[in-house]
């Protein structure tokens, strides 16, 4: 048996797949039985003494169970250290209580996750009050990698008009607006966003005239209503924006949005492969393969 291994939960077993085979990684599929009153019984693979969890946490609630029952089993069977690799970790954007009475569900999931891993890596995870992605997982390792340098490779392959200007949604995004714009050698803006409810917010820019007749590139790290891209889009095409496209790295919005996002005047929408989405044109197999490395040499 390999000192290491991977076990991934069934919605993400394409990409820990690819994972596994540039590793050079046995690969488990963990198995999942949802019984009529809607309880689930999991079954793990054989644990290796480093077992890596793949587990991408979009539509997370049922996942979160997932991997507490996997950990439990694998543990008991052998595995001595546990590495969660979450390309996209859910509950990150509650880091705060905004209301009296409401959960920081930033700090639970953090909690829950730090009692059964030894380390958890993801990437481009939304912190914003809370700075370091440590502050989240009291006592264990973790890493909040970046897609910056896998989405400009990806731009820069593709080709890029040097005119294009980089644009962000609010100051949150600022970071990899800055980040791309920099690797490219481009301009960038960053507007403001007001947000009114789940699926309606506000987005002023600060200078729409600098717009008028200019490819646009949006970044951000979600998409989730579509209702922050959907308002760029308009602030950006009412400013006169020559074309807008849009690259994020974690795509948790239903296909059927595309339409939306065409008729707001967006041209294209690319993501990184962090959640399985019909959007994926970025792979980050590379960047989760040097993060994990380390877990099978040293
Ligand atoms: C929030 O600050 C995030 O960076 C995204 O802008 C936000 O989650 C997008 O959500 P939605 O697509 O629902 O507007």
């Amino acid at each position: 048996m390999s000192k290491a291994t991977i076990q991934s939960l069934p919605s993400c077993v394409g990409e820990a797949k690819r994972l596994a085979a540039l590793l050079g990684l046995p690969l488990q599929e963990i198995a999942l039985h949802r019984f009529p009153d809607r309880e689930m019984r999991v079954t793990v693979g054989r644990a290796a003494s480093t077992t890596i969890l793949y587990a991408s946490l979009d539509q997370p609630n049922e996942k979160l169970i997932a991997i507490l029952f996997a950990a439990e089993a694998l543990r008991r069977t052998g595995a001595k250290r546990l590495v969660l690799l979450a390309p996209y970790l859910c509950y990150m954007r509650q880091d705060t209580a905004f209301s009296q009475g409401e959960a920081i569900s930033q700090r639970a999931v953090g909690q829950l996750l730090a009692g059964i891993m030894d380390r958890v890596i993801t990437v481009d995870t939304h912190l914003h009050r809370t700075t370091d992605i440590r502050m989240v997982f009291p006592g264990i390792e973790a890493d909040n990698l970046s897609a910056m340098p896998a989405i400009a490779n990806a731009l820069r392959t593709a080709g890029m008009d040097p005119t294009t200007i980089v644009a962000g949604p609010d100051a949150e995004s600022g970071p990899w607006v800055s980040d791309l714009s920099g690797r490219l050698g481009l301009a960038q803006v960053v507007a403001r966003k007001i947000r009114r409810g789940d699926r309606s917010v506000q987005i002023e820019f600060p200078d729409p005239a600098s717009i008028a007749g200019r490819p646009i590139l949006l970044v951000d790290d979600i998409v989730s209503s579509g209702g922050t891209l959907v308002a760029c889009a308009k602030a950006l095409k009412a400013a006169g924006a020559e074309a807008i496209d849009a690259v994020i790295t974690h795509a948790l919005f239903p296909a059927e949005l595309a339409a939306e996002f065409a008729g707001a005047g967006i041209r294209s929408i690319r993501s990184t492969c962090s959640v399985p989405h019909p959007t994926n044109a970025i792979p980050l197999d590379a960047l989760f393969a040097n993060a994990l490395r380390s877990e099978i040499d040293g």
